[in-house]
C-alpha cells in the first residue's frame, strides 16, 4: 500500500482518552458527514488507547472491552464504512500500551490478522514498554511486515514520539507515517515546542512515509484529555496551518459533534488543507531567515503545477512585521518574473509583486498563508 498524501481523519485520544465507547464512535462517524469533514477529506476516524480488555482469549486474540464495545469491533467498523469513512484502531509495539492494555509485542503477526478481520484500515502503533534487549526499528519492522502480509491495505502509524533516533530508520519499517515529536496538549507553549522541533526534521519528511506532528487541538478549549491551558481561536488557526503547511497528516482531535463556527471553518479551509494535501509533496524550506526575530518564521514549499506556498508564523510574544525575498524562493532580479500572491485565509488576491513582499504586521501567535502564482513581470 502507498500512502500519497498525509491522512487526514479524527482520533479519539485529545478529547476523550479512556472514555471511548461504541456510542461515542457511531457518532463521530455521522458528524463527520453532518459537518462536511469527510467531503473536505478527512476521512479515518481512529480509536486511541484504551478499547481492550486487560487479557488476551484464549487464542491469545486481543479482544474488545465488553462494556465499552458490546457488539465488538467488526460492528463498529462496518458502521464507520457504511458511513464511507476508513476504520483506524491503535496498538503499541511493547508489551504493554501506554495506558497500560494488552499490546502487540510477540503477537504482531496474530494482531496484524485480527485487525485485518475487523476490517481495520489504519494501525497506530506506539511505544511504551519497550522490552529492554529489543530495538525499536526491529519492532517496528515486525509490524510493519505483519500488516503487509495480513490480506488487507492498512496504513501503519508509528508512534515512537521521534526518540531512538527514529528518523534514521522508520522508512525501513514499512511504516507510512511517523510522530516525529512528542506528545501534544491543548496549549500555546506545547504548539509552539513541536514546531520548532520539526524544524530539525524538514529534510526528512517525504511521500509516502510522512513526519506525523501529533493530533490537532483545533476547537479543544481547554476540555478533554489533554487539556491544559487551551488556546485562542487565533492560536488554532496558526497550529492548524502550520501542521497543514509542514505537511503533517491532519487528524482532528477535538469533539466533532460540538465544534463551533470558528473551529469549523479553520478546520475545514478548502485552501489550506490543498496545501497539505498537494500531488508534489515537497519539503519545506525558510526562505526569510529573520536573524533577528528567530520566534518569527518564513517557510516556502513548491507546489504541484508551480505554485509557491509561503507560511509566516509569528511565534513571538509581540509583533512582527516579516519579508521575503523573492530570490529565496528561485526568483533573481533578472528573471523577468513577479508573484500573484494570494493571502488564502483572507481570501483575497493581493496583487503582484516584484523582488520582496512585506506582509501586513503579523499579531504575536498569528499567522499568514500565502498562495504564489509566477508570472510574467509587468
Ligand atoms: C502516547 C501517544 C498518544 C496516545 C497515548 C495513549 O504514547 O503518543 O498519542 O496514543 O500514548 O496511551
Amino acid at each position: 500500500m502507498i500512502v500519497r498524501t498525509p491522512p487526514m481523519g479524527w482520533n479519539s485520544w485529545n478529547t476523550f482518552g479512556r472514555n471511548i465507547d461504541e456510542k461515542l464512535i457511531m457518532e463521530t462517524a455521522d458528524a463527520f458527514i453532518e459537518n462536511g469533514l469527510l467531503e473536505a477529506g478527512y476521512n479515518y476516524l481512529v480509536i486511541d488507547d484504551c478499547w481492550a480488555e486487560m487479557q488476551r482469549d484464549e487464542n491469545g486474540r486481543l479482544v474488545p472491552d465488553h462494556i465499552k464495545f458490546p457488539h465488538g469491533m467488526k460492528y463498529v467498523a462496518d458502521y464507520v464504512h457504511s458511513k464511507g469513512l476508513k476504520f483506524g484502531m491503535y496498538s503499541c509495539a511493547g508489551s504493554l500500551t501506554c495506558a497500560g492494555y494488552p499490546a502487540s509485542f510477540e503477537y504482531e503477526f496474530i494482531d496484524a490478522e485480527t485487525f485485518a478481520s475487523w476490517g481495520v484500515d489504519y494501525l497506530k502503533y506506539d511505544y511504551c514498554f519497550r522490552p529492554m534487549n529489543q530495538q525499536g526499528h526491529a519492532l517496528y519492522k515486525r509490524m510493519g511486515l505483519a500488516l503487509a502480509n495480513c490480506g488487507r491495505d492498512i496504513c501503519f502509524s508509528a508512534c515512537s514520539w521521534g526518540v531512538d533516533r527514529t528518523n534514521e530508520w522508520i522508512k525501513q519499517t514499512g511504516a507510512h507515517l511517523w510522530r516525529s515529536t512528542g506528545d501534544i496538549n491543548d496549549s500555546w507553549a506545547s504548539v509552539k515546542q513541536l514546531l520548532e522541533k520539526q524544524t530539525e526534521y524538514f529534510t526528512t519528511n517525504g511521500q509516502g512515509c510522512f513526519n506525523d506532528m501529533d493530533m490537532l487541538i483545533v476547537g479543544m478549549h481547554g476540555k478533554g484529555n489533554v487539556a491544559v491551558a487551551g488556546c485562542t481561536d487565533e492560536e488554532y488557526r496558526t497550529h492548524f496551518s502550520a501542521w497543514a503547511f509542514l505537511g503533517s497528516p491532519l487528524m482532528i482531535g477535538c469533539d466533532i459533534r460540538n465544534m463551533d463556527e470558528v473551529t469549523k471553518s479553520i478546520l475545514l479551509n478548502k485552501e489550506i488543507i490543498a496545501i497539505n494535501q498537494d500531488g508534489a509533496y515537497r519539503q519545506p524550506f525558510d526562505c526569510g531567515n529573520h536573524w533577528w526575530a528567530q520566534d518569527v518564521k518564513v517557510w516556502a514549499k513548491f507546489l504541484e503545477g508551480g505554485d509557491i506556498a509561503v507560511g509566516v508564523f509569528n511565534l513571538s510574544d509581540g509583533p512582527a512585521d516579516p519579508f521575503f525575498s523573492f530570490d529565496t524562493l528561485g526568483i533573481d532580479r533578472v528573471s523577468g518574473k513577479a508573484l500573484e500572491i494570494r493571502d488564502i485565509w483572507k481570501g483575497e488576491t493581493l496583487g503582484v509583486f516584484k523582488d520582496v513582499f512585506r506582509t501586513e504586521h503579523i499579531a504575536a501567535h498569528t499567522c499568514k498563508m500565502y498562495r504564489c502564482k509566477v508570472v510574467d513581470a509587468k
